[in-house]
């Protein structure tokens, strides 16, 4: 029995259709506590925002009328209970209680009962993943080794072509599925969609200046925590079994890591500090890279992390106490006028910017991020990016670096930057340029650059 201001408040975010402060509502049901319940609940809400479009596609196809014409409200509902009936195989009884226990009129709960007693006479068993369930109509891939079989023709994806295809089945925006195919080619942008939707590993960085990985594993050990090392990460650890307890435990009560994924690891060796350097980091909340900087120049670099929201900054400096961190200095300041800001101050030797961007690298993390994918948005990311890195660049020292990082993998936002900036400032040379596809138990996806100035 799920308890019914949980299903209330996760009506209250489906609800939501405008999705501006989505991250932030999803955030706060996560942080609500620890119980079986919550989690569940949980990850209800992020199932049913992040499948959003093939839900919808599935209940269209299966009742008519179910969702044309139907307030935020009843949407929300439907997509909730539709998403247990398909990705959680639950039963018909079980939803409807849950139907009962939240509480709406008598004509919202016919109708969602008739859409749900449709979508249950459709659904015929769970069978493996193979290719084909990217090609029928009768076939839904629930995960990389599940698929759901319907009664009859449901999805319509057989005469779409390939990449609306990929778009309906995972959930995604026709162009961002176009503009993988586009960059990486159909192979590639088949598995991108696969991996949008993958389970998340987590992926702790042991603090360098208290412990190292092998150290920390054998503590999170005695915790009843699996970490694994990771290699050519030599700080890194993904956690499996009993991984959800990691912030109970006196390893991390005494600051010994902190939660950040594989891929965001490889930043910070990117701008190598060294002891004595001056760094700026520009866009620095929570301070994951930043307080990495501090551990890898053996906290003995000046780094200047900045942000743009206080309450963001306010986290850089809780992560940095609880790792004893004392070489970062936290400063407000909107990285459009850094130049101006800093412009009496000595140049830095390196600068970090770790530009806010269409986070396509972390969907699996982020549920809501696809629905923000458009081209009006790309465009607007685009702007503040390339504003972003024209601020930063003269304040870099001659023979200093720059480097550039994104948790995006789109080629507009990175390469084609670099590209753009490296034209119209021809004494840079770029020494390093790398992006990352997220795999499954992997990394995350994401880019990095790394300029010298000469
Ligand atoms: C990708 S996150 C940074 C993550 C961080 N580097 C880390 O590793 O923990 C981007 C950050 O940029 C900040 N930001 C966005 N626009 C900004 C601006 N104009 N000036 C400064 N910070 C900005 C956001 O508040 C956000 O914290």
């Amino acid at each position: 029995m799920t308890s019914a201001p949980l299903l209330r408040r996760s009506l209250e975010i489906l609800s939501d259709r405008r999705g501006k402060s989505l991250q932030h509502q999803l955030q706060q049901l996560s942080s609500q506590g620890r119980g079986g319940d919550l989690r569940r609940v949980t990850a209800w809400t992020h199932g049913a925002i992040r499948h959003r479009r093939t839900i919808g596609a599935v209940l269209g196809s299966v009742a008519k009328r179910a969702l044309k014409g139907k307030s935020d409200r009843v949407l929300g509902l439907l997509e909730l209970l539709a998403f247990r009936a398909l990705f959680s195989a639950e039963s018909l009884d079980e939803l409807l209680a849950d139907l009962k226990r939240v509480g709406e009129s008598k004509k919202v709960a016919a109708h969602v009962e008739r859409v749900l007693g449709a979508l249950d006479a459709a659904i015929v068993e769970r069978v493996e993943w193979t290719p084909e369930a990217e090609r029928r109509d009768d076939l839904l891939p629930l995960s990389r080794s599940e698929a759901l079989r319907f009664a009859k023709p449901i999805l319509g994806i057989e005469q779409r072509r390939p990449s609306t295809r990929l778009a309906i089945l995972y959930s995604l925006p026709d162009p961002l599925v176009e503009a993988w195919v586009q960059a990486q080619g159909a192979e590639v942008a088949a598995e991108l969609c696969r991996a949008a939707n993958d389970g998340a590993p987590i992926f702790v960085r042991a603090c360098s200046l208290k412990t190292d990985a092998g150290a920390l594993a054998a503590r999170l050990a005695e915790d009843e925590i699996t970490a694994t090392r990771v290699e050519g990460a030599p700080q890194a650890l993904r956690l499996d079994e009993g991984r959800w307890k990691f912030r109970h435990t006196d390893a991390w009560r005494e600051g010994t890591f902190l939660v950040q994924d594989l891929t965001a690891q490889r930043v910070g060796p990117l701008v190598a500090p060294e002891a004595g350097e001056r760094i700026l980091d520009l866009c620095a909340a929570p301070g994951g890279k930043a307080t990495h900087l501090a551990e890898l120049s053996g906290d003995k670099a000046q780094i200047v992390a900045c942000d743009l929201k206080p309450n963001r900054l306010r986290k850089i400096e809780q992560n940095t106490e609880r790792l004893g961190i004392t070489s970062i200095e936290t400063r407000r300041h909107d990285a459009r006028y850094a130049a101006l800001d800093f412009a009496s101050e000595e140049p830095f030797d390196a600068i970090l910017l770790d530009a806010p961007c269409s986070n396509t690298g972390v969907l699996r993390r982020r549920s809501e991020a696809r629905w923000r994918y458009d081209a009006s948005s790309q465009r607007r990311i685009h702007s503040t990016q390339a504003e972003l890195l024209r601020a930063a660049l003269p304040l870099v020292r001659p023979g200093g670096r720059l480097v550039y990082s994104l948790c995006s993998i789109e080629v507009d936002e990175g390469s084609d930057q670099v590209k753009e900036l490296m034209e119209e400032h021809p004494n840079l040379v770029l020494e390093h340029e790398e992006l990352w596809l997220p795999t499954p138990g992997g990394g995350d996806g994401g880019y990095a650059a790394r300029l010298r100035v000469g």
